[in-house]
């Protein structure tokens, strides 16, 4: 049951029915009434043990930082180094990056919690990620999610969206997601392993894939670098490579421009296909104007 602060009449219950509306009660609502939350009621945040952040892992943020003229833009980076280290972004590191940017932790949280290649749980060794966005979906990415989940629960409970299979960092632990478009629509269905390629899956593949991956398998990806464990991963897209430059790069296979990906470009030029060409004058209507405004000429150059 709730008291209408301005005007005492309480709803819920057996009131509800002969009561004001809610918007009626938002409305009337006398925010000045409303009485602070007592000191010892209030939450205080007490500051993590960042101990989990090394030597190493400072010097590696430093040289995050460096690389920009302003800190704060070092925090996407730094977000991945602190991932190659838990594998989540957790409250130590929200406080680890704040305190190396001179952020506050709000901050770093709001951006922690926008994106979601950064992770709030312990992900597993591996981070698999099957497209379900609609193409995808379509050519059997929501039959590939549904089988893996149920392929990899226990006990009858399917793992889900974000949930790990196994002891989370131990090997053979598989961490599943769900993904929005991965850029690859050509080669639909697709699965990522941290990251990596597996163009034109099929659910026996996909089942395959993760199998190997629980036994400690590294299978090549479609196209792209070398598999590597997420941690590892994370690394990389913090920007730190292996230390042998030359020995890393012979294992990525590239370009990587697929038969699908160039046979659009490839039709059209067998058929004589060709844009319209740019005219050289092209009146864009100005957006909303005031009556004595006329719409704008842009002349190519
Ligand atoms: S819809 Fe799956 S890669 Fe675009």
């Amino acid at each position: 049951m709730s008291e209408n602060l301005s005007t005492g009449k309480t709803y819920g219950g057996s009131s509800v029915g002969g009561g004001p509306t809610h918007q009626e009660t938002v409305a009337d609502v006398d925010v000045v009434k409303i009485a602070p939350v007592p000191a010892e009621q209030l939450v205080e945040e007490t500051m993590p043990d960042l101990s989990v952040f090394d030597t190493l892992t400072v010097e590696r943020a430093q040289a995050i930082i460096a690389r920009y003229p302003q800190s704060r833009s070092a925090l996407l980076p730094m977000l991945h180094l602190v991932q190659s280290v838990e594998g989540r972004v957790s409250q130590a590191g929200i406080h680890f990056c704040a305190a190396q940017l001179d952020l506050t932790p709000a901050e770093v949280s709001a951006v922690a919690t926008f994106y979601t290649m950064y992770k709030r749980k312990t992900c597993g060794e591996h981070l698999v990620s099957v497209c379900t966005n609609t193409l995808c979906a379509v050519l059997g990415g929501d039959d590939i999610y549904k089988k893996l989940g149920e392929h990899l629960g226990s006990d009858g409970k399917k793992v889900g969206h974000n949930e790990t299979a196994g002891e989370p960092g131990t090997p053979g632990s598989i961490t599943l997601e769900h993904a929005e478009c991965l850029a690859a629509c050509d080669l639909g269905p697709v699965v990522q392993v941290n990251y990596e390629f597996y163009d034109n899956q099929t659910v026996d593949s996909a089942v395959a894939l993760v199998d190997a991956l629980r036994a400690g398998e590294r299978p090549a990806p479609t196209r792209g670098a070398p598999l590597r464990d997420f941690r590892t991963a994370e690394l990389e897209l913090a920007g730190f490579f292996p230390d042998d430059a030359a020995e890393y790069a012979a294992g990525v296979d590239g370009p990587s421009a697929a038969v699908e990906t160039l046979r659009g470009a490839q039709l059209a030029n067998e058929r004589g296909w060709v844009a319209p060409a740019m005219p050289d004058t092209v009146r864009l209507p100005s957006e909303k104007k005031p009556a004595d405004s006329t719409d704008v000429a842009v002349t190519k150059k």
